[in-house]
């Protein structure tokens, strides 16, 4: 499912380079649920954004699926993450002019007609139990629930591959344990692919494999 060979991704920083991956190498097969752990700064958020093809590594190659994404055009790239990858992004990324609604029917609306994209988004709205907060907007809602919603907006369309950047975060035990349960469920019930970057033991418990980011690498 996902393939990574000797990805290396350095930033400059003013006149000096700060090497955050060098040569990280891992495989994940369909239907894994998998946890990254390392410490902060350790490049976790780096190497699901280079996955998802948000960011092109300085060498090294991923292949998702067989294809690979680095040397995708950039329209090719975008196309096929909207269509097969969900991104839960380490600070959620609502978009605050949007409702709860329209967050989570925003990557359905290229592909499907507006009475599909009501059925679909009053599912997940039951899902996150957030039916009766659909017309607030973001900055109305706690941490969770925006965590919440993030995550409905990441698995809307139904990706084979889900990466969650720290999708528990600043959480409650509770609400993280719920929503650790709907991850789950997508993986159990529909054989979707989890990379899962955390601090948490208890979600790296509950992954079938956990790596260490410093091992992955040369
Ligand atoms: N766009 C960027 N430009 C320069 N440096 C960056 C950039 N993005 C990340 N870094 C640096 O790369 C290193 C790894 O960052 P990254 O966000 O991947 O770490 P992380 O493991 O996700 O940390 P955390 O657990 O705190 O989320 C950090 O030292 C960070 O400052
Ligand atoms: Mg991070």
């Amino acid at each position: 499912m996902i393939v990574l060979k000797d990805v290396s991704k350095t930033y400059a920083e003013g006149r000096s380079a700060r090497v955050v991956l060098e040569a990280v190498s891992l495989q994940v097969d369909a239907g894994e649920f998998v946890a990254v752990q390392g410490s902060s700064g350790s490049g976790k958020s780096t190497l699901l954004s280079i996955i998802a093809g948000l960011d092109l590594p300085d060498s090294g190659f991923v292949e998702i699926e067989g294809r690979r994404i680095n040397t995708m055009g950039e329209r090719e790239r975008t196309l096929y993450r909207r269509e097969s990858i969900g991104i839960v992004f380490q600070f959620f990324s609502l978009i605050p002019t949007l409702t709860v609604s329209e967050n989570i029917g925003l990557g359905l609306e290229l592909n499907s007609r507006e009475r599909e994209i009501d059925t679909r988004v009053k599912y997940l709205l039951d899902k996150i139990s957030l039916a009766d907060r659909r017309n607030s907007y973001p900055d109305r809602l706690s941490g969770g629930e925006q965590q919440r919603v993030a995550i409905a907006r990441a698995i809307a369309h139904s990706p084979t591959l889900v990466l969650a950047d720290e999708p528990t975060g600043n959480l409650d035990e509770e609400t993280e344990s719920n929503i650790m349960d709907l991850l789950k469920q997508l993986n159990d019930l529909q054989g979707t692919t989890l990379l899962v970057a955390t601090h948490s033991a208890d979600v790296a418990a509950r992954a079938d494999r956990v790596l260490q980011i410093g091992e992955l690498q040369r």
